[in-house]
């Protein structure tokens, strides 16, 4: 077991990526705690690992709120006594064309996407410092690294807040690796391609995601969108010690994107 007794927190938890990553974490032993804003989805997920015999339990955080970040990290740490692993998933998207794009798109993605990953790494780092180790793993996205824009087919089109918070994900992921490695801290980011979850397919027609899929199995270099279980197992090296001499680093799971190779 790869994280027997590790307290791991994941933003954005309850679905999707957040919850694959949770699941992958329990079973290799892990302490779950769900952070995320959705009340009904927490509580389900929770369910289900405490079902299961896994001790799980869940936050109501916005991470976007700085002093919810702190509660969160001070309250986990009053349960367990430690926080080993933080994965910074919880994000959200508007895409809308950059002409049209208000202030109500752009700053909503900043901070959820950008500003989120700095107020919980920081909010979590004196509990790691104190034990001179920990884990940091962030979730930037394919649009973040300068992949092809989100209007291919299939996509709705106008990235430009989403794209932008993703690249600040990975320098942000550098300096933070810079800063904390002192502290036996590791720091890394996963930059995933296309992902069937709810945020991928509530920004999309019916059409555009059979558009988009057709699209993936078109260009991607493996020719099929991923699943998530193929995602959470890189979440879980940089999370384990398998990855316990890698910092600073951001690897593409994408199925091989042609735009790129
Ligand atoms: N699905 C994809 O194809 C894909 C591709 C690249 C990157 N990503 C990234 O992966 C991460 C997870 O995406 P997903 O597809 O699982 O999305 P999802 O919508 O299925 O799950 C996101 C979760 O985050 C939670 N959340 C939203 N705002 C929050 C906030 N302010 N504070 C705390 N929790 C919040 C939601 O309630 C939800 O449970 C995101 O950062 C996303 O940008 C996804």
């Amino acid at each position: 077991m790869r994280l027997k007794d590790k307290v791991a927190i994941i933003t954005g938890g309850a679905s999707g990526i957040g919850k694959a990553t949770a699941d992958a974490f329990a079973a290799e032993g892990a302490i779950i705690v769900i952070a995320d804003i959705n009340v009904t989805a927490i509580d389900a997920a929770v369910a289900q690992f405490r079902k299961k015999g896994v001790t799980a339990t869940g936050h109501v955080c916005d991470v976007s709120n700085r002093d919810d970040a702190h509660r969160l990290m001070k309250s986990v740490d009053a349960e367990f006594g430690r926080i080993d692993i933080l994965v910074n998933n919880a994000g959200i998207s508007r895409y809308r064309a950059f002409a049209e794009a208000t202030s109500d798109d752009w700053d909503p993605v900043l901070a959820v996407d950008l500003k989120g990953v700095f107020f919980c790494s920081q909010a979590v780092a004196p509990y790691m410092r104190a034990r001179k180790s920990g884990r940091i793993v962030n979730i930037s996205s394919a649009l973040g690294t300068g992949a092809a824009p989100h209007n291919t087919a299939g996509s709705p089109g106008g990235s430009a807040a989403y794209a932008s918070a993703k690249a600040g994900v990975i320098m942000l992921t550098t300096t933070l690796a810079r800063e904390l490695s002192p502290d036996g801290i590791t720091v890394n980011c996963v930059a995933p391609g296309s992902f069937l979850t709810e945020f991928s397919s509530s920004t999309r027609t019916p059409q555009q995601v059979e558009d988009h899929l057709e699209y993936r199995r078109k260009h991607l270099l493996l020719r099929r969108v991923g699943t998530l279980d193929e995602l959470a197992s890189v979440i879980l090296f940089f999370a384990s010690d398998d990855s316990s001499y890698v910092t600073g680093q951001t690897l593409n799971v994408d199925g091989g994107r042609s735009d790129r190779i």
